[in-house]
């Protein structure tokens, strides 16, 4: 899967550099042609001499070189890869390319580089946790770069905690799964609803909930991952796309979310509704924003909004297949089972507000699926990627309209 492929490896200054030596190794091994650019404190950590041996190519670290003036071009480099994997990554970078400080080549490649980007952080667990680092983390998460979560163990520091760089192999696994030729989905249309919707009081003020789009968009790249058009229809959310077979139509309300929904659909394999959509919204929109009154309360009336689900289960077609989610904070699984019935959907995806870590927000989600049988299977707590990637093996699985077709 990676034969051919362009890798830059980005190497910053971090104790777990050594292991950059086995990554190159092994991305050489696997026949793709790599290109090490490190920090000026990387070079501490590990000489260039041994990365550039195991490269067949020489280390870039500088600008240009002093010696006989050659410049290095960030942007050539940056349009040259089919992946950038910063790894190991330390706090200071990760800061760096969160805030677009391009001090050095590695900054300034990461940011001129078209191609997906995989951060595998390497730090302290102190560091690891601090709210700083997992904002810039959370940040370089928002504009579609992939984290490749550290493991929890012993520390260079001998401390013990979550910090350590996740394992050369099981970097390497993630690049493999990324180009893998899983393409199942190839030629399947699939439509998902992710994020929130906003209902407009005034020109200033707007219903809403907790919805980061999270979910819907880790849903929206694993389905495209295995070769599916996907069209992602979202509510405001300050997430991008990375893959190119992703089709993006932003939407405001629920309103503009059923009339997308309602028109997509019928072009469809399935659908994955995974938004939370406002079920009601206000009867009235002012048009000029509203005072304050001299009353202590005032009232918002509220009509109900169409029910997308609903909708498409309605007009669902044999060879169309639907799957919900149900937030439940209690009741749970009978919640779930009544939604599932009165919307017709053929699986529902259930999460808890009541499981830590799970819901609205989080990079993690806990869910359990529910067929229209009745059938139950309990996913443990995740990654919402690694639950994207769950929900469509076992969609893949257990839905006709998911099976490969033949491609020829
Ligand atoms: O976006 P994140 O921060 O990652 O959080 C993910 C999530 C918690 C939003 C997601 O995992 C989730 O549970 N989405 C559905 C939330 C929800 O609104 O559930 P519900 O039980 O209210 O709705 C049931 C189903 O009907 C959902 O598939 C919903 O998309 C759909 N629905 C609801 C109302 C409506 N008017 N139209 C709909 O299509």
């Amino acid at each position: 899967m990676l034969r051919g492929k362009n890798i830059i490896l980005g190497v910053t200054g971090s104790i777990a550099a050594y292991k950059a030596a086995c990554l190159v190794r092994a991305f050489v091994k696997k026949g793709a042609k790599v290109q090490v650019v490190m920090t000026p404190a990387g070079k501490e950590f590990i000489t260039p001499l041994t990365l550039a041996t195991l490269s067949s190519n020489p280390v870039i670290s500088e600008f240009f070189s002093n010696r006989d003036g050659t410049w290095n071009s960030h942007v050539d480099l940056g349009l040259w890869a089919d992946v950038m994997l910063i790894a190991p990554a330390s706090a200071s970078t990760v800061g760096k390319m969160a805030n677009g400080i391009a001090d050095n080549m590695l900054v300034t490649t990461y940011l001129s580089c078209k191609a997906p980007v995989f951060v595998a952080p390497a730090m302290d667990l102190d560091m690891y946790a601090h709210p700083s680092t997992q904002q810039n983390l959370n940040k370089l998460r928002s504009y579609g770069n992939h984290i490749i979560e550290p493991e929890t163990g012993f520390l260079a520091s001998g401390l013990e905690g979550k910090g350590r760089m996740s394992e050369p192999d099981d970097i390497v696994k993630v690049l493999e799964n990324f180009f893998s030729s899983r393409k199942e989905l190839q030629k399947k249309k699939i439509l998902i609803t992710a994020g929130p919707t906003y209902e407009k009081i005034d020109p200033v003020r707007f219903i809403g909930n907790y919805s980061s789009g999270k979910m819907g968009f880790a849903l929206a790249e694993a389905c495209a991952g295995r070769g599916a058009e996907v069209t992602l229809v979202s509510g405001p959310v300050s997430l991008k796309t990375t893959h190119p077979s992703i089709e993006r139509v932003d939407v405001e309300s629920a309103e503009e979310m059923y009339h997308a929904a309602v028109r997509i659909f019928p072009s469809c394999d399935v659908a994955v509704l995974c938004a939370a959509v406002a079920d009601y919204r206000p009867e009235r929109q002012a048009p000029e924003k509203i005072k304050r009154e001299r009353s202590e309360a005032m009232s918002v009336s509220l009509v109900r909004n169409k029910d997308i689900a609903a909708t498409l289960g309605k007009d669902k077609r044999t060879n169309q297949t639907l799957v919900g989610f149900a937030l439940e904070t209690k009741n749970e699984l009978t919640n779930a089972k009544e939604k599932l019935q009165r919307k017709n959907f053929d699986v529902i995806v259930l999460n808890s507000l009541s499981d830590e870590g799970a819901g609205f927000g989080y990079d993690t989600n806990k869910v359990t699926l529910i067929d229209k049988y009745g059938r139950e299977t309990a996913l443990p707590l995740q990654s919402k990627t690694e639950v994207a990637e769950k929900i469509i093996d076992y969609l893949v699985d257990a839905c006709p309209q998911m099976q490969p077709v033949e491609v020829t």
